[in-house]
């Protein structure tokens, strides 16, 4: 029996929640359609360490995604927790706050010198949204200038109203903006990474009405001599908020922000998934200077204020120091990225490789290379991996991981190597071509 006639509970649930939840997921990257339409098991029962069982009981190893960036230690981290156990026990929430926001706090700046503030958040995209609020606040200006993908708020959307191309190559493409005020339109203008060409432009036409200039500090290239500075100087010298996004890039490349590692600093990063290791948690930091315009505006939710997601976060960022998370994370992520060249030069695969080493991806360079993708990802499943184009590296991820999962990449790109030669690829495939983006389903 193979696993697409064995994973039919995840399919027929997702049948069920397509009918309840628009959509059928809260986020777009956890669609099985961005996988493997009609084959991926969908749901899951448990999830430990990077093992997870679908709802039929098959136990998968997690090479993909570790949900989608925000778990770096791995599922179900014992140390993170237990620290969660225990402030439940506590009572996670009353009507008085919880002291460990101002721990949690001090620890961040601690980690950060040059900032001295901290707000928080839950999710990256509000953490992101009050980023934006606390620039316009500080600056009194409207206007962003932004590259990256930095979530699903009106500000971020707003860039689609004056094209709906906009936000193409800024990780997901397609992304309506139905719902977005039109007379936001003209208030976001995106530029492309290490382009401070495009970046100028965008200044030259706006200077004087620029809150803020928004950047993850590195995503899937390096950045160029000089690009981080060149923006840090820029945002200076027409006094605009300079935000650095770190919801996915924190927590990688060293124990705090990856801006840490170029040695430029930003008036504001902010922080989400891996800082709690999945627990809903956000942290928007800053100096002291930018940070106090939040308290000119009105910034404020009930569920900020809970107690878990400060101990989650506590117990994470501990780890991360205690044990060097980041350095295993760049070794495994390395690892993976060599894995891939030579399991594809053995075979005469055209692929390219990409990202940092913990956030490892790599393209099939063929016209039909969605369609390799969703044969690549069957093929992994098969032989019980849950796998992508893409590696997010976690604590979790230890050798015999990395020379399993090796292993069947080797197998599964030699069977799509000859289905390219025979060009057989869409016959191979079990059910539809994954998605590449943002699409409405039916
Ligand atoms: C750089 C960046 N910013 C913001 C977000 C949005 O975070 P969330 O999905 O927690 O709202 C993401 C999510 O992938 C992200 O990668």
């Amino acid at each position: 029996m193979t696993k697409s006639t064995i994973t039919n509970k995840g399919q027929s649930l997702y049948q069920r929640a397509k009918q309840v939840i628009p959509g059928g997921t809260q986020l777009l990257s956890k669609r099985p359609e961005m996988f493997l339409p009609d084959q991926w098991p969908c749901y899951y029962s448990k999830a430990k360490g990077v093992d997870l069982w679908d709802l039929d009981g098959n136990k998968y190893t997690d090479l993909s995604y570790m949900g989608i960036g925000a778990c770096v230690l791995g599922y179900a981290d014992d140390d993170v927790d237990n620290a969660i156990k225990e402030a439940i026990a506590k009572g996670s929430v009353c009507t008085l706050n919880c002291p460990e926001d101002i721990e949690l706090a001090e620890i961040l700046c601690d980690i950060h010198p040059w900032a001295n503030m901290v707000r928080y958040a839950r999710g990256g995209s509000e953490a992101m949204a009050i980023a934006v609020r606390i620039a316009r606040a500080k600056t009194g200006k409207d206007k962003i200038a932004f590259c990256g993908y930095h979530g699903w708020h009106d500000w971020y959307l707003a860039t689609n109203l004056q094209g709906k191309d906009n936000l193409n190559g800024h990780l997901l493409p397609g992304l309506e903006p139905a719902g977005v005020p039109q007379s936001l339109g003209n208030t976001s203008f995106a530029f492309h990474y290490n382009e401070i060409e495009e970046l100028k432009e965008i200044i030259k036409k706006h200077e004087n009405n620029i809150a803020a200039i928004i950047i993850e500090p590195i995503r899937n290239y390096e950045p160029l001599p000089g690009f981080l500075e060149e923006v840090r100087k820029i945002a200076t010298s027409i006094k605009s908020v300079l935000i650095f996004d770190e919801v996915s890039s924190g927590w990688r490349l060293n124990s705090g922000g990856a801006h840490l590692t170029y040695n430029v600093n930003p008036d504001i990063a902010v922080f989400a998934k891996a800082m709690s290791n999945g627990y809903p948690m956000a942290a928007i930091i800053g100096i002291s200077g930018v940070m106090q315009a939040a308290q000119s505006s009105f910034i404020s939710s009930t569920c900020w204020t809970e107690g878990i997601g400060p101990a989650a976060a506590l117990a994470t960022i501990k780890k991360y120091r205690e044990c060097n998370v980041a350095s295993h994370l760049i070794e495994v992520g390395k690892l993976i990225q060599q894995g891939w060249q030579s399991a594809a030069n053995d075979c005469g695969l055209k692929v390219s490789i990409s990202g940092i080493p913990p956030l490892a991806h790599f393209s099939f360079d063929y016209e039909n290379g969605q369609a390799i993708k969703t044969l690549f990802t069957q093929e992994m499943l098969q032989r019980d991996f849950l796998a992508t184009n893409a590696f997010y590296a976690s604590y979790a991820h230890k050798e015999e991981h990395i020379i399993a999962y090796l292993k069947a990449v080797s197998k599964s790109f030699v069977i799509i190597s000859q289905a390219i030669g025979e060009n057989t690829v869409n016959k191979l495939l079990k059910g539809p071509v994954a998605h590449s983006g943002f699409y409405r389903l039916t």
